[in-house]
C-alpha cells in the first residue's frame, strides 16, 4: 500500500526539522547477561552483532519518560514551541498503560496544548507507520506540525530466564518532528505492509482482552515476548530488500542513488542480507545494533539521530527507512533530507520558546489537575438538585459559552 502518493500535491511537502533519542543510563553487556542465562559474548556477536543493551533500571524510568525527553529534544532542535504542535503520535509495543495512551501523557508533559494524540502499535515497524501518518496529515494540510516517537521498555516485557529472546532487545526512544515546507523535500513515498498471519510468530500472548491477566497468565509467563527466531529472520530477510527496493522506486529513485540505508536495528546479519540483496555496500547502511540491540519502534530514530550526529546525512541526501516487526508488518520511506534552515536570532527565540514551553507545561499539567479537584470539591456531584448542582449548571453553561466565544475568534 501507498500510505501517500500525493506528496506535495498542494505545494505542501513534509520535512523532518527536528530529532532526538533517549537511552537509559544502565548498560548490560553480553558479558552481564552471560552471567545469568547459557549464553555466551562469542555466540550473541556472531548471530546478532549485538554487544550490548541499554535498559531502565527502576519504576522511574518509563516508556513515557523516555520519550519525554526524544521528543523535548526534538522539538529543541526544530526550535518549536510545543504549542504549535497538531498531533503527537507515538508507535510503542510497550506503551505506559492500555489507556490512557502514552502519546496523551506526551501531550501533557511537553506543554502541546493544541495538539491531538494516539499510538500506534505496529511492531518494530512502528515508527516508520507514525512517520507515514504525520507526513499525510501535513501534505493534506490538516497538521502544520507533528511529533512522532518511536519508544519502547522491552526490557519489561522480556523473559530473562529464555536466552532465545533476552539477549536480542534493549530500551529506548527516538523521535522527529514532521512539518509543512514548501520546497521538494523530506518524506516523499512511504511504503506500509501487513501479513497478519504471521501474528503468532512475535507475540506478547497474555494482558489484552483476549488472556486478561490472571494467575494462570502470570505463572506461565504469558506477559513475556514469544518469537520463532528462525521463521521471523526469514521474513526480514526477504521483506527488507523488498521494502527498500519499493519505496524507492515509489520516490522515482534508482536504488543507486540512495545515500544511506537506515535500517530497523536486529539483527547486523538481516541488515548484511539486505545490502548484498540490494546490491549496495554495507556502508551505505547505518548500523548501531552492537552498542544498543533490538530497541523496536525506538531503533530507526535513534539510528537516525545518530547519523545526523555523526555527519552523515547532508541537504539532498536521499535517504531510505526500513523496518519490519511485529504483525507481522514491514515499511519503508524514502526521504530526501531537507536544507537545515540559516540560524537567525528568530531561530534563537524559537529556541528559547520552545525550551520555556516544555518548562511550563508541568505546571499547566498541575494547574489543570489542581482546577479539576477544585471545581468537584466545590460544586459536589453530578445530578445533585440543590444551589451547588444549580452553581455546577451555571459554570458549565459559561464556561461554554467562552469556549465557543474563543473558537469562534480562531
Ligand atoms: N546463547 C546460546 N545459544 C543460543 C542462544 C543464546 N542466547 N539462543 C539460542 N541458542 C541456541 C538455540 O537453542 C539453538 O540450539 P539447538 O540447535 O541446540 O536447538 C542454537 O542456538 C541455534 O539456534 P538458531 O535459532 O538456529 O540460531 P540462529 O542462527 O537462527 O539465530 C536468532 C537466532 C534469534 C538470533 C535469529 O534467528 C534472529 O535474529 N531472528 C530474528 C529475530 C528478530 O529480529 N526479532 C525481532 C523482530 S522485530
Amino acid at each position: 500500500m501507498t500510505a501517500h502518493a500525493n506528496a506535495g500535491a498542494n505545494g505542501r511537502y513534509a520535512q523532518i526539522t527536528g530529532w532526538g533519542s533517549c537511552v537509559p543510563d544502565k548498560v548490560l553487556t553480553n558479558e552481564a547477561l552471560a552471567s545469568i542465562v547459557d549464553t555466551t559474548d562469542e555466540w550473541i556477536v556472531s548471530r546478532t552483532g549485538i554487544r550490548e543493551r541499554h535498559v531502565v533500571a527502576g519504576e522511574r524510568e518509563t516508556t513515557a519518560t523516555l520519550a519525554a525527553r526524544a521528543g523535548r529534544d526534538a522539538l529543541l532542535v526544530a526550535g518549536l514551541p510545543p504549542a504549535e504542535l497538531d498531533l503527537v503520535i507515538v508507535a510503542t509495543a510497550t506503551p505506559e498503560y492500555a489507556f490512557p495512551s502514552t502519546a496523551s501523557l506526551i501531550q501533557d508533559a511537553l506543554g502541546a496544548s493544541s495538539a491531538g494524540a494516539f499510538d500506534l502499535s505496529a511492531g518494530c515497524s512502528g515508527f516508520i507507520y507514525g512517520l507515514s501518518m504525520a507526513s499525510a496529515a501535513v501534505q493534506s494540510g490538516s497538521a502544520d506540525h507533528v511529533l512522532v516517537i518511536g519508544a519502547e521498555t522491552l526490557s519489561r516485557i522480556t523473559d530473562w530466564t529464555d536466552r532465545n529472546t533476552c539477549v536480542l532487545f534493549g530500551d529506548g526512544a527516538g523521535a522527529v518532528i514532521v512539518s509543512a515546507c514548501t520546497e521538494r523535500c523530506g518524506v516523499l513515498a512511504t511504503e506500509l505492509g501487513s501479513d497478519g498471519s504471521g501474528g503468532d510468530l512475535l507475540i506478547l500472548p497474555a494482558g489484552g482482552s483476549r488472556r486478561p491477566a490472571s494467575l494462570e497468565t502470570v505463572s506461565n509467563g504469558g506477559h513475556y515476548l514469544k518469537m520463532n527466531g528462525r521463521e521471523v529472520f526469514r521474513f526480514a530477510t526477504t521483506v527488507m530488500p523488498r521494502a527498500a527496493e519499493s519505496v524507492t522506486r515509489k520516490a522515482g529513485w534508482e536504488i543507486a542513488d540512495v545515500s544511506l540505508v537506515i535500517p530497523h536495528q536486529a539483527n547486523v546479519r538481516i541488515i548484511e542480507s539486505a545490502a548484498k540483496r540490494l546490491n549496495v555496500p554495507l556502508d551505505r547502511f547505518f548500523v548501531n545494533v552492537d552498542r544498543y540491540g533490538n530497541t523496536s519502534a525506538a531503533s530507526i530514530p535513534i539510528a537516525l539521530t545518530e547519523a545526523v550526529a555523526q555527519g552523515r546525512l547532508h541537504p539532498g541526501d536521499k535517504l531510505v527507512l526500513v523496518g519490519f516487526g511485529a504483525g507481522l508488518t514491514w515499511a519503508g520511506a524514502a526521504v530526501e533530507w531537507g536544507m537545515p534552515p540559516p540560524a537567525t536570532t528568530r531561530t534563537s527565540l524559537r529556541r528559547f520558546l520552545a525550551r520555556l514551553g516544555i518548562l511550563l507545561a508541568g505546571n499547566r499539567s498541575w494547574l489543570r489537575q489542581s482546577e479539576r479537584h477544585v471545581y468537584n470539591w466545590i460544586m459536589g456531584p453530578v445530578g445533585k438538585e440543590d444551589w451547588r448542582g444549580r452553581l455546577r449548571q451555571r459554570v458549565d453553561a459559561w464556561r461554554d459559552r467562552t469556549r465557543r466565544r474563543l473558537a469562534g475568534r480562531k
